[in-house]
């Protein structure tokens, strides 16, 4: 049982807000996609600082194709964009980029430089920045079960000595500190299908900022609601203390 560290080591965040930041101002939901890159620039920009080893961000869900063609293409514009652009300042920073989710539907260019900011920022370890593009929480338990049914039909693995540790090692972000704070903007208090077994024992914050809106206060306040959570993991209040 580990006393609560006061520095969450992997924080994940659900980026809600966007549309309505821009519905708010009269402009397009695309307006609120664009000024939600700049929150997404200070959000690596505090873990670099504060020296959180892991940042996921929930990009684009398994769910975001249902939403209007002109909204989907102009994500994926922005995608494209994003990569040509901040990669060599995320890359100068030290930052290690990793791509979630099942990526074969995405057009082969935005696939192929997803490919090659992994590999071009694969030696960095100043902070690690997960974006989960087509994720699913569902979807990444249901890989893992078809990964491990597959191995145990080849007879490299036996079904009746696979235990939690072993089921996790198939998961995304299986190389990754267990997900500390999960964060999500926007004012809905859903998990949305991001992070299901990841986020079993974090913390979960919840704030009605759009996502846009935040910057490095938000997630200070962020952190220090964090920092008063007891982290209990089944165990008695004493016995954390005891430890701690
Ligand atoms: C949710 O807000 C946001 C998204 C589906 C897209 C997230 C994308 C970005 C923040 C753009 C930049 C990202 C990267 C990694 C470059 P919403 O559209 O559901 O907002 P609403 O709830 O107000 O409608």
């Amino acid at each position: 049982m580990d006393a609560t560290p006061r520095i969450p080591r992997h924080i994940a965040i659900v980026m809600d807000g966007n549309g309505r930041w821009a519905q708010r101002r009269h402009r397009p939901r695309s307006f609120g996609h664009r000024q939600g890159q700049k929150a997404v620039r200070a959000a690596v920009e505090f873990c670099r600082r504060r020296s959180i080893p892991s940042l996921t961000l929930f990009a684009f869900s398994s769910e975001n194709w249902k939403r209007p063609d002109e909204e989907v293409g102009a994500l994926m514009q922005l995608f494209l964009r994003a990569l040509d652009r901040e990669v060599d300042e995320l890359h100068a920073h030290g930052v290690r980029i990793a791509f979630v989710g099942d990526l074969r539907p995405f057009a082969p260019e935005l696939v192929s430089r997803m490919h090659a900011a992994m590999a071009r920022t694969s030696g960095n370890s100043a902070l690690r920045l997960n974006i989960a593009m087509n994720y699913g929480g569902r979807w990444d338990i249901t890989q893992a079960a078809v990964a491990i049914a597959q191995a145990a039909a080849r007879g490299e693995l036996d079904p009746a000595t696979l235990d939690e540790a072993g089921f996790a090692r198939h998961l995304c972000l299986a190389d990754q500190p267990p997900v500390d704070l999960f964060i999500r903007t926007g004012g809905e208090t859903r998990i949305s299908n991001f992070l299901l077994w990841q986020i079993a024992y974090a913390e979960l914050y919840f704030t009605d900022t759009l996502w846009p809106d935040i910057d490095a206060n938000a997630l200070d306040a962020a952190l220090a609601d964090y920092a008063g959570r007891e982290r209990r993991y089944g165990a008695t209040s004493a016995q954390v203390r005891a430890v701690g």
